[in-house]
Parts: C-alpha cells; structure tokens; sequence
C-alpha cells in the first residue's frame, strides 16, 4: 500500500483526481470503478474542471459504481444514480450509456446483482477503483462481517451505516436499510485501487486498513494485499498511523 500524505480536503481531493486524470490519459478509453459518499466529491469537481480545462477527456470512458440503495428509483435525489450525474456525469463529456450502476429499483436482489456481475466481468473489471472507506471500514457497502464478499450482493446495512448516512436523509427512518453493492472480490479485481479519506471520523478505519490485521472485521484491510492500492489520506485521518509509513 501507497500511502499518500495530504494536508486537507482539498489537498487530497486535487492530488486524488490528479491520479485519476492521469489514468484518463494514459488510456482513454479506461474503465473507471466510481464511489458515492461526501469524501469523492472535491474529487468529482477537481474532475469536472480538468474535463473543462481540456485537460481530461471522458469521451471514451466507462464506469462502474460500487454501490446502490435498495429500493430508491433513478431519479430519487438519495440515490447514487442522482448523485453520480449531480457530481460528476452532467458536468463532463462522458457518454451516460457508458456509466453503470446496480440497478437498486429492481426489487429482484438476485437478478439485480447477477446481471452487475455479469456487465462488471464483460467490461474485464476496472483499470482503477476509487473508494472511500466507511467508519467501520467497510468499503462499498461490504459491512464488517466473518467473511469476505465475493460479487455483488445485497446487503443488511448496519446500524452504524445507517447512523453515519442518515445525515444525508431528513429523518434516519427514511434511510433505506439494504443495499447491492460490488463485492470485496470483485473490487480487488480492480489494476489499481485509489481510496481517500479525510477527517478525524476515519482515523480508526484508516489505521486498521492499512496497519491492522487482514480481516473481514475490517473489509478494507484486505487492500493490503492489493499490488497497487493508493491511499490519499489528510491530517486528521492519518493521525493513528504516525510512525507507521
Ligand atoms: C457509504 C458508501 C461508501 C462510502 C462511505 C463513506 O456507505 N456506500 O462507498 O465510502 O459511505 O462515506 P463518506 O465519504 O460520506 O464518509
């Protein structure tokens, strides 16, 4: 693992989608593994204006998004599909046909996820996944557990989810309690994984991914056996791992 030293948010947010650009023109026509969550979008707008400065093209690009609430249509303003094209997709010349997400308004889980499965494997899986990582370390939406996950699947949130995302929802009640979310063996499946992290709130699960025991207590501590995980991280998120890197 890469770890990444940034001095604030908007720090990580330009070096992350530096990283990113860079991928883009390396190979433009690059599939891109994307994340939901407040830490992503400086990432998303520094993005949005490398596409308008000409120095990014998304032309030729096509993503693959970790995760998706069960049960919310396309266009309720909760979902991830609305997030995406709020932050990132209607502000760049990326072809929307091109972008994927589980299908969350599918009440069938199992026909939902398998056909994720199926379009993720065709695509020959990300050249790089962005992630960022949940208070308890999980990633996507793979919660702590006693196994890894393997493909996409849907998920019980927990309680601790549920808390820490409710501040996007108007009451805690209305935050939808499962998810389909791109499974911890598909994610590793990526070439590169990029995660970012900011805030005092992550310094645990930033320790625990990157210095902690490799366990499925804390899904994202498996990235420590990724060949190329990159970990753009702040101040306050890196506070327990000093001395450590
Ligand atoms: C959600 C998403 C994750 C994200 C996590 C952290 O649960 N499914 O992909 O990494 O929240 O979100 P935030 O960046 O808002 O702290």
């Amino acid at each position: 693992m890469k770890i990444i030293h940034a001095k604030d948010y908007e720090d990580m947010s330009r070096k992350a989608a530096s990283i990113i650009a860079a991928q883009v023109i390396l190979k433009p026509n690059c599939v891109l593994g994307l994340a939901t969550g407040t830490t992503p979008i400086g990432t998303y707008q520094n993005l949005v204006e490398a596409c308008k400065n000409g120095d990014c093209d998304f032309s030729e690009v096509s993503t693959y998004n970790l995760d998706e609430y069960r049960g919310l249509d396309h266009d309720d303003p909760q979902s991830y599909h609305f997030f995406m094209r709020d932050n990132l997709f209607d502000h760049v010349n990326i072809d929307l046909a091109n972008t994927h997400v589980p299908d969350g308004s599918n009440p069938d889980a199992a026909a939902a996820c398998a056909e994720y499965d199926k379009i993720v494997a065709e695509a020959g899986y990300t050249d790089l996944q962005l992630l960022g990582i949940g208070n308890n370390g999980h990633i996507g939406f793979n919660e702590p557990d006693d196994h890894f996950s393997a493909g996409t699947h849907c998920v019980d949130l927990t309680e601790s989810t549920i808390q820490a995302n409710s501040r996007l929802f108007e009451k805690e009640e209305d935050v939808p309690r499962q998810a389909y979310t791109m499974g911890t063996q598909t994610i590793m499946y990526s070439r590169m994984i990029l995660v970012v992290a900011n805030g005092e709130k992550k310094a645990q699960a930033v320790h625990d991914m990157c210095f902690g025991p490799i366990a499925p207590s804390c899904p994202a501590s498996i990235l420590q056996l990724h060949p190329n995980c990159v970990v753009v991280a702040d101040d306050a998120a890196l506070s327990m791992c000093e001395g450590l890197y």
